[in-house]
């Protein structure tokens, strides 16, 4: 049976450290502020934004609910944003997605100031990031990486596999393995070869969005399996992209779903707000 890696622990550590240094903060005078954007009314989508408030308040970031009807139109959300980019009290911008189809995406994201877009979404982020140059690191990604680095395993030379190549997690994870010195390959719904690939990875990372993908015969004895995926069953339960009990007795390390990557995103959002507050303060 492989380690399991506790991402509620490791979290919760990040969080206690962050609480700290934002009530250190409050002694200068500086108040860290999160402003968190939902549009709309998908049921996952709500339950992440109630977890990113509570989050803010056990860290003690001034949290900023905006709850839109499905039925708000662009460039409401534009006007939105643009009034949010100017407030000094905001300090971060979290516009959940997905977003109703009459949105752009892609519009939303580049009117966030990069300063505050605390997802790093931003193209002045990601190009920041794939030159290792970047003052946010995106929250999934970041919280894979210190997971990764809860295990005690070195990256530097290592074979990682990512399967997956989203912006939000796919692309920016395999940058972020390889400033770290690993070897990397992203594969995707068109890789040939995928099971052989995935075997030889000491780190494998999935992020696929599908129930039990990665199956043990594609996974290398002795891996770290990091899974991003959750996937509802018909059951109602929640599971990973990897089969979990059959990936457990071969891997050296795994983390669960629920309870592995899911807690560090928000863990990572609050330090990525924390940073930006420091940063728009000249204290960084
Ligand atoms: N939807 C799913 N994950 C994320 C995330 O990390 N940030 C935002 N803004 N929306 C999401």
């Amino acid at each position: 049976m492989a380690q399991l890696i506790d991402g509620k622990a490791v979290s919760k550590q990040i969080k206690e450290e962050t609480a700290k240094e934002v009530l250190a903060l409050r002694e200068k005078g500086i108040v860290p502020g999160l402003a968190v954007v939902l549009v709309g009314e998908d049921p996952a989508s709500k339950v992440y934004v109630s977890n990113k408030q509570k989050a803010c308040k056990a860290c003690h970031i001034e949290s900023f609910g905006y709850v839109l009807p499905e039925s708000t139109s662009e460039e409401e959300l534009l006007k939105l944003v643009g009034e949010l980019n100017e407030d000094p009290k905001v300090n971060g911008i979290l516009v959940q997605l997905p977003l109703p189809r009459h949105i752009d995406e892609n519009k939303i994201i580049h009117a966030i100031s990069p300063k505050k877009d605390v997802d790093a979404f931003h193209p002045v982020n990601v190009g920041k990031i794939m030159i290792g140059d970047y003052d946010f690191l995106p929250c999934t990604p970041a919280g894979c990486l210190a997971l990764i680095d809860s295990t005690g395993v070195e990256i530097s030379g290592k074979r990682c596999v990512v399967i997956g190549r989203s912006n939000i997690v796919g692309k920016p994870m395999a940058m972020l393995l390889l400033h770290r010195n690993g070897t990397v390959t992203i594969c995707h719904s068109k890789t040939k070869n995928l099971a052989e690939i995935c075997r030889e990875a000491d780190i494998l990372v999935a992020a696929v969005g599908r129930e039990k993908f990665v199956t043990a015969d594609m996974v290398k004895e002795g891996a770290v399996v990091i899974d991003v995926g959750i996937n509802r069953m018909e059951n109602g339960k929640l599971c990973g992209d990897v089969d979990f009990d059959a990936v457990k007795e071969k891997c050296a390390a795994i983390t669960p779903v629920p309870g592995g990557v899911g807690p560090m995103t928000i863990a990572m959002l609050m330090k990525n707000t924390v940073t930006a507050a420091k940063i728009q303060n000249g204290t960084l």
